[in-house]
């Protein structure tokens, strides 16, 4: 992520388009503390040849947040076809020249201490310049975690859920620090789950494998993508199906 953000840079933060440097929350704030909120991610593409933005299923995205939101009974006051039309907004006001990353971010904002969550819900959009997320020119070297991927009874991992991201951090630093690109979680069966911040697919026998949404992986919108054009522009056989360590 961008280091030096301009803070000058036009978010929006509960229906307010307003300066970055103006949009704050407060140090009591319920999910800073207990990590009640759930973000989405969505990559827009600068496309050179056709001087414009391509943002990367935007609909879906925001679907997914409203329908997870709802996990942690946060109320996004917003249509997910309204939240699309402020992103475009965001991105014309913005005068981007470059791949940006959107990040919206719903949560529990009520500023005082005790963890059960109350009706006080917040939500951001914010849209900013990002380059690669990891390397893409070459292979990626990925570890096996010793971390286990977080299971459905304990936190959703198929949401993206704050709290929950605190396991991929501490996978992800593990897999840094030990020389690796990327962390491989595997889930509480011993099976393959997914990266710590990607979902995995294996190539074997000539067929595209990656494990179901029911081995604790976030549903992720690439992962349609890659499925769908793997199925129909490549005509390989697309599996879902748990996927063993030792198959790796
Ligand atoms: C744990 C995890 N899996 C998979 C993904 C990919 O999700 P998507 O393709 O929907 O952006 C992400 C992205 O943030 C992630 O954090």
């Amino acid at each position: 992520m961008s280091s030096e953000l301009d803070p000058n840079l036009i978010v929006c933060f509960n229906g307010r388009n307003i300066p970055l440097r103006d949009a704050h929350v407060g140090i009591l704030t319920h999910a800073l503390h207990y990590g009640t909120g759930v973000f989405e991610g969505i990559r827009a593409y600068w496309s050179d040849a056709e001087h414009q933005l391509f943002l990367l299923r935007p609909l879906e995205h925001y679907r997914r947040w409203k329908q997870n939101c709802g996990i942690l009974r946060i109320d996004v006051p917003i249509s997910a076809e309204h939240a699309c039309d402020i992103t475009l907004e965001l991105l014309r006001r913005n005068r981007f020249r470059s791949s940006i990353y959107v990040r919206p971010l719903a949560f529990k904002s009520a500023e005082r201490v005790g963890v059960s969550p109350d009706a006080e819900d917040s939500y951001a959009i914010v849209a900013l310049p990002f380059g690669e997320y990891l390397r893409n020119d070459k292979g990626l070297h990925a570890g096996v975690s010793s971390w286990r991927r977080i299971d459905d009874n304990a936190i959703p991992a198929r949401a993206k859920i704050c709290g929950a991201y605190v396991n991929s951090a501490l996978a992800s630093d593990d897999a840094r620090r030990s020389g690796f690109d990327e962390a491989i979680l595997l889930n509480e069966s011993g099976h393959v789950a997914e990266g710590a911040t990607c979902n995995l697919f294996m190539v074997r026998d000539r067929a595209l494998i990656t494990p179901p949404v029911t081995e604790n992986i976030l549903e992720g919108i690439t992962r349609d993508c890659v499925m769908t054009l793997a199925r129909r522009e490549m005509g390989l056989t697309v599996i879902e199906r748990p996927i063993d360590r030792s198959e790796l």
